[in-house]
């Protein structure tokens, strides 16, 4: 059996990681199942693609579609050209897509339009903000999905309101908190840290991509003035977004204490993020990641696709509005931030079950 693997954007790499390393150790087993990965080039900088396949061992992908930066509609339109041509050449017997980002959903529509079942990794969440574009990924992704594996009972709801079955529904937790507990005992000091003197709890870690946020010179220069405010005399380390890069140019940010970095490697953010007094953000990705760690998350948005961060973790919706910053750094310093948990099966076996439910559904015992 071929499953193809698919990864295109920088989310997605932490993601497919253990299941590639779940796969392999399967088939070292003698079982009848190989892989093939699958990156689209989507993302295609060293520090927002290839440092993350070093850094978390993720094998040299075995086709690269290299389709760039465009439109939404011509990413879709490249990535689902290139893709079938890989599928008609030599076809697959499941393609694997994983989160929400533009390759998950052109992929899984080039597949699927041969006839070619597709599993989604982390489908059914919902944000309900269709001007996000990933919004209209997951929807369009999961209206196609044949297998869903899910992060949450929340997710799991969403899928039966809109008429799945239960028995393609496999909730199994979270493949971004596996690659997270793995890889604690190697994270490592990135370069800010001895350049800035940093010390545990004495800084705030900031970052910001999401287009409403970031395409809006107004709304992005008054986020980034509350937050320096906010955080008064510590310094805000900032790895830019090549997208919000583009934007801080036009509009010139200069703020003493706000600290602009280039986009770091995982092991040096997440060592970022583990020791920070908390955390500034419009990811979604890092709102689960503060939850693990159980470091105060501040999200720059009006809505979450992962409530669990919310109501068991330690994530608060701020909104994007720049004044309702100040009196979220309020409560943080006084101590009022909530302490949280960590959600249902986010315990790092995460792909160990997204690999047995495949194996079942195969027969490939
Ligand atoms: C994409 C995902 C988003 C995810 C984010 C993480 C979609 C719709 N969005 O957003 O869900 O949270 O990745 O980073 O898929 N660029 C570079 N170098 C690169 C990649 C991008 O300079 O390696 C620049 C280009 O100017 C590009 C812009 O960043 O136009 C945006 O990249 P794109 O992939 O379109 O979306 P992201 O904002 O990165």
């Amino acid at each position: 059996m071929l499953i193809d693997i698919i990864a295109g954007a920088r989310p997605n790499f932490m993601k497919i990681a253990p299941i590639i390393e779940e796969l392999r150790a399967i088939k070292a087993k003698g079982v009848n199942v190989d892989y093939r990965l699958v990156h689209t080039g989507q993302h295609y900088d060293r520090a927002m693609s290839g440092n993350f396949f070093e850094q978390l061992g993720i094998p040299h992908p075995d086709i690269n579609l290299e389709v760039g930066s465009g439109t939404q509609a011509q990413q879709t339109a490249r990535i689902m050209e290139r893709y079938e041509s890989v599928l008609l050449e030599n076809p697959a017997h499941l393609c694997m897509v994983v989160g929400d980002v533009t390759s998950t959903m052109a992929c899984s529509i080039a597949a699927k339009k041969l006839n070619i079942s597709v599993a989604h990794v982390e489908g059914g969440i919902r944000s309900g903000d269709m001007t996000m574009p990933e919004e209209v990924n997951r929807m369009v992704t999961d209206s196609i999905t044949d297998y869903f594996f899910t992060t949450s009972e929340t997710a799991n709801a969403n899928l039966r309101k809109s008429g799945v079955a239960d028995n393609r529904i496999f909730f199994v937790g979270n493949t971004m908190i596996d690659t997270l507990l793995k890889n604690m005992s190697r994270l490592e000091k990135p370069e800010i840290w001895g350049k800035e003197k940093l010390q545990s709890q004495k800084y705030y870690t900031l970052t910001l991509h999401r287009p409403a946020n970031v395409d809006d010179e107004k709304s992005l220069k008054g986020l980034i003035e509350e937050i320096s405010k906010g955080a008064e005399e510590l310094p805000v380390i900032f790895p830019v977004h090549p997208r919000t890069a583009k934007n801080l140019e036009k509009i010139g940010v200069d703020y003493p204490n706000i600290i602009m970095t280039e986009p770091m490697g995982y092991l040096q953010f997440i060592y970022l993020v583990k020791n920070t007094r908390a955390v500034i953000t419009d990811s979604g990705g890092i709102t689960e990641e503060a939850t693990v760690l159980g470091v105060p998350c501040m999200t720059l948005r009006d809505s979450t696709e992962r409530p669990e961060t919310v109501t068991v973790g330690t994530n608060e919706l701020l909104g994007i509005k720049p004044e309702a910053v100040g009196p979220a750094f309020e409560r943080l310093k006084r101590g009022e931030w909530k302490k949280g948990e960590i959600p249902e099966l986010w315990d790092g076996k995460t792909a160990q079950r997204i690999v047995e439910h495949i194996l079942n559904l195969y027969n490939l015992y």
